[in-house]
């Protein structure tokens, strides 16, 4: 070998791609959304999640975040908590237009309408920010294409907290492109527990009571007609996911479609 010859470097391609935040919304103090760029080489299902971060002292901090775009977006948008001190939403919560976060290349989950039997009713239940992948799947025209009816449930504590109750309940419908397939086949169910509002309560417990069905006109769940997406935090979908096999529904994935599918509403730090 001559000694001119290049030196064999090995180019490690990052598992992370670098995207640019386009823009950021301040909800509360504890909650926010921002938008950024989106890699034309990035694929993903609507519902699926992807590890999202900042460089922190030269090291990716990331951690697991659903995508709130549809899959059909050239832009990528996410829907976060902030956690007081915590690592990555401490910092993540600063960040403004022009910034830059990671974006790994590959997005997974399980809440994809692939892991559902059909059926004639979609629920997505949700809490907090597990309202995410729902937000998602909501913009998809697939999901309307699969479903007659698409309620959208999202239980928080104050009314405050039910950040997107404008885009959902108003904006969605109207909308130029979605209004249309969309028309009254989408149903806002939102739900507080800590203040009065017009429906009041847990989730689980509105499905208990039946008063979920009666406030939206619909028969009581029925695994041979419904379909059920679970995300929120970890006793939410302990208990949902406890109300849907007592009725019968089984857990389904991309490998066994079935009646629910369920995932945690990862970020908590
Ligand atoms: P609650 O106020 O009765 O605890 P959090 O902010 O703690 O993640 O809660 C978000 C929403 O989820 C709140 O309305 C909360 O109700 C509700 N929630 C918490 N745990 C459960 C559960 N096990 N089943 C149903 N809803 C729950």
């Amino acid at each position: 070998m001559t000694g001119d010859a290049a030196p064999l470097v090995a180019t490690r391609v990052s598992p992370f791609l670098q995207e640019r935040v386009t823009w950021v919304r301040h909800w509360t103090d504890a909650l926010f959304s921002f938008g950024t760029t989106r890699d034309p080489g990035f694929r993903f299902s609507s519902g699926q999640f992807v590890m999202l971060g900042l460089e922190v002292d030269g090291r990716p901090l990331p951690r697991a975040y659903s995508i709130a775009s549809p899959s059909w977006s050239n832009e990528l948008e996410f829907y976060s908590i902030k956690v007081a001190n915590g690592p990555l939403t401490s910092r993540l919560k600063l960040i403004q237009p022009g910034d830059t976060v990671l974006v790994g290349r590959k997005a997974t989950g399980t809440l994809v309408l692939d892991a559902l039997r059909p059926g004639r009713t979609l629920y997505l239940l949700s809490t907090g920010t597990g309202l995410a992948p729902f937000l998602s799947l909501i913009r998809d025209p697939d999901v309307y294409e699969r479903f007659a009816r698409v309620v959208v449930t999202h239980g928080c504590r104050t009314v405050a907290d039910l950040s997107y109750a404008a885009l959902i309940g108003e904006d969605l419908p109207a909308d130029p492109d979605l209004g249309e397939l969309i028309g009254e086949r989408l149903i806002y169910y939102p739900t507080v527990t800590r203040e009065d509002f017009r429906n009041a309560g847990r989730i689980t417990d509105l499905i208990e009571s039946g008063r979920l069905f009666a406030d939206i006109g619909a028969p009581a769940f029925d695994p041979a007609a419904d379909r059920v997406m679970i995300c929120g935090g970890p006793a939410f979908l302990r208990d949902a996911k406890a109300v849907l096999l007592a009725r019968g529904f089984e857990e389904g994935s991309l490998a066994s479609p079935g009646d629910f599918v369920i995932e945690r509403a990862f970020v908590d730090s």
